[in-house]
C-alpha cells in the first residue's frame, strides 16, 4: 500500500495502473474510519482493480461553530485498517495541499440543498462538492463510494457528477449500524455511555416511522409527530429536523405517495447525530 500526501505524486502513482487499463475506484474519507467505512471499501476492493482510500478532513464543509478542531482521527490506525483490507493507496493531503491559494471556485447543487441538512448547515454541501470535484479531478476515478447514511451528500453529489457530466460512476452501500441500532458515525466518539442510550431514539424513531408506512399511513405529518414523540422522551436529545422528502430532489412532501426518505438530524449533547431510511408508498390494492 502506497501513502501520498501530495496531488503530483498522488497523480504519479495512479498513471501507472491507468496505463494498464486498470479500473480506479476510490472511497472518500475524513479519516476516523469504522465499518461503515469497510464495507464501502471492501465494495470498492471487489469491484475495482485499484483501489483509493482519501483521508483529508476538509474545512470547507464545517461552519465556523462546527467540530472542526475536535473531528476525531487515528492515522495510524486508519492506515492498519486500509492495508488490511487491500488497499493500493492512501491519499492524505494537508489542508495547504489540497487549498493551495484562497479558493474563488465553488460547487453549488441547487434546490436538493434547501432542505434537511441544508438548512441548519448552509455552505456545508457547498464544502463537500468543492472538495469531492477536486478529489475526482486529482484521483479520476472510474467509480466513487458513498454511504446511505449521508442520503442527502449522495444525492447531492450524484446531481453534481450528472450535471457536470463527470464520468465517475456513483455508488453507495447501505448504512452500517450497531447491534443496538444506533448507525456508525465518526461522531459517535462525542457520545458518553448514556448520550449513546439516548441516541437509539434516531433509529426507534426511524423503525416507527417504517412501521406506520407499513400499516397503510401515509399523511408525513402524522408519521413525523409520532417520530418527534419518541425523540423528545430523551432528555438530552435536541431535534434539528424531521423531514419527509421524495426521494429525488428531498423536497418535502405532504403524503408517501413515490419512494420517501425519511431523515432526521438529532443533537445528543455534543454530537450531531444523523440517519434516515427510505419507505416506499403502501401497494395500491384493487
Ligand atoms: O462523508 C465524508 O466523509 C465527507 O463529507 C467527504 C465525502 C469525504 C467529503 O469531505
Amino acid at each position: 500500500m502506497i501513502i501520498t500526501d501530495t496531488i503530483n505524486q498522488t497523480r504519479e502513482t495512479i498513471a501507472q495502473p491507468r496505463r494498464e487499463g486498470k479500473t480506479i475506484g476510490i472511497v472518500p474519507t475524513m479519516g476516523a474510519l469504522h465499518e461503515g467505512h469497510f464495507s464501502l471499501i471492501r465494495r470498492c476492493r471487489a469491484e475495482c482493480d485499484f483501489v483509493v482510500v482519501s483521508i483529508f478532513v476538509n474545512p470547507t464543509q464545517f461552519a465556523p461553530d462546527e467540530d472542526l478542531d475536535k473531528y476525531p482521527g487515528n492515522f495510524e490506525a486508519d492506515c492498519r485498517a486500509c492495508r488490511d483490507l487491500g488497499v493500493d493507496l492512501i491519499f492524505a493531503p494537508p489542508t495547504a495541499e489540497m487549498y493551495q491559494r484562497e479558493n474563488l471556485t465553488w460547487i453549488n447543487v441547487e434546490k436538493i440543498t434547501d432542505h434537511l441538512c441544508g438548512t441548519s448547515r448552509p455552505d456545508h454541501f457547498r464544502g463537500v462538492c468543492t472538495i469531492v470535484a477536486k478529489l475526482f479531478n486529482i484521483i479520476q476515478p472510474d467509480i466513487a463510494w458513498f454511504g446511505q447514511k449521508d442520503a442527502q451528500q449522495l444525492a447531492v453529489i450524484r446531481r453534481m457528477v450528472a450535471d457536470l457530466n463527470m464520468p465517475v460512476d456513483v455508488r453507495s452501500c447501505p448504512t452500517v449500524r450497531e447491534t443496538d441500532g444506533l448507525a456508525l458515525s465518526s461522531r459517535n466518539d462525542y457520545l458518553n455511555p448514556e448520550q449513546h442510550r439516548q441516541g437509539l431514539c434516531l433509529n426507534q424513531a426511524l423503525c416507527r416511522g417504517r412501521e406506520l408506512v407499513a400499516d397503510g399511513t401515509t399523511d408525513t405529518n402524522i408519521i413525523i409527530e409520532a417520530m418527534r414523540l419518541i425523540i423528545e422522551k430523551q432528555p438530552d436529545a435536541g431535534i434539528d429536523y424531521i423531514s419527509i422528502v421524495d426521494n429525488d430532489l428531498l423536497q418535502p412532501i405532504a403524503a408517501i405517495d413515490r419512494p420517501a426518505l425519511v431523515a432526521l438530524a438529532v443533537r445528543i449533547g455534543p454530537a450531531r447525530l444523523i440517519d434516515n431510511i427510505i419507505v416506499e408508498p403502501p401497494a395500491k390494492t384493487v
